[in-house]
């Protein structure tokens, strides 16, 4: 696929068909992500794979519970409440599999260089006819003792980026952007 085609193609996907993923994609999306530019070419990242649905049941319904008692009332998540009190809400939208970037050390510029990994991921699944959501509702209950203890994430590690991925069940539609704001210095 051209470059240019899956930057402005690809989108969060939030209806995936049952069907499973194949390993073989699943190292081929993981393959691009890791081709991501990293500061002083550390490579911070790790990689956690979560085929278990009812697993994945699991976790959504924890990580619901963790944002509901912990968001402020009126905060900006405000919004999501009455969504993710319902119980039929699925917080990785029924996704075959669950791809959890961690950094693998909490140094500076780790979190960054997994927001690259997981960009090129998500490019690299649009490419291969899969879609894929960042689902950042999942990440403060992935950073706690029990959802490390879950996924078998290290204790010095960062979960960065929980990205659904699946067989989209339809297109999804166009996201407008916002004018890009520019401030050019000099002539
Ligand atoms: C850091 C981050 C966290 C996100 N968390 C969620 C989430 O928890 N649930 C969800 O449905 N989408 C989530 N998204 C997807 C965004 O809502 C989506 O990217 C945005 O609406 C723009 O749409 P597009 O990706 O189709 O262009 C997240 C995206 C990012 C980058």
């Amino acid at each position: 696929m051209d470059l240019m085609d899956a930057v402005y193609h690809r989108r969060a996907v939030r209806a995936f068909k049952s069907e499973a993923v194949d390993r073989e994609t699943i190292r081929f999306v993981i393959a691009a992500a890791v081709q991501a530019p990293s500061a002083m070419n550390r490579q911070p990242w790790s990689f956690v794979v979560v085929e278990d649905q009812p697993a994945l049941e699991r976790y959504s319904r924890e990580a619901k519970a963790h944002l509901l008692k912990t968001m402020p009332e009126g905060g900006p998540l405000g919004e999501y409440r009455a969504l993710l009190a319902d119980p039929s809400f699925h917080l990785f939208y029924h996704a075959p599999a669950l791809i959890v970037i961690c950094a693998t050390s909490a140094e500076e510029g780790a979190a960054e260089d997994c927001c690259l990994a997981a960009e090129n991921l998500m490019l690299a699944a649009h490419g291969a006819g899969l879609g894929t959501c960042w689902i950042g509702f999942a990440q403060p209950w992935l950073d706690l003792p029990e959802g490390r203890k879950e996924l078998g994430i290290p204790a010095h590690y960062v979960p960065v980026a929980p990205i659904a991925i699946g067989h989209p069940k339809a297109p999804a539609p166009p996201v407008p952007r916002r004018h890009a704001d520019i401030l050019w210095i000099g002539s």
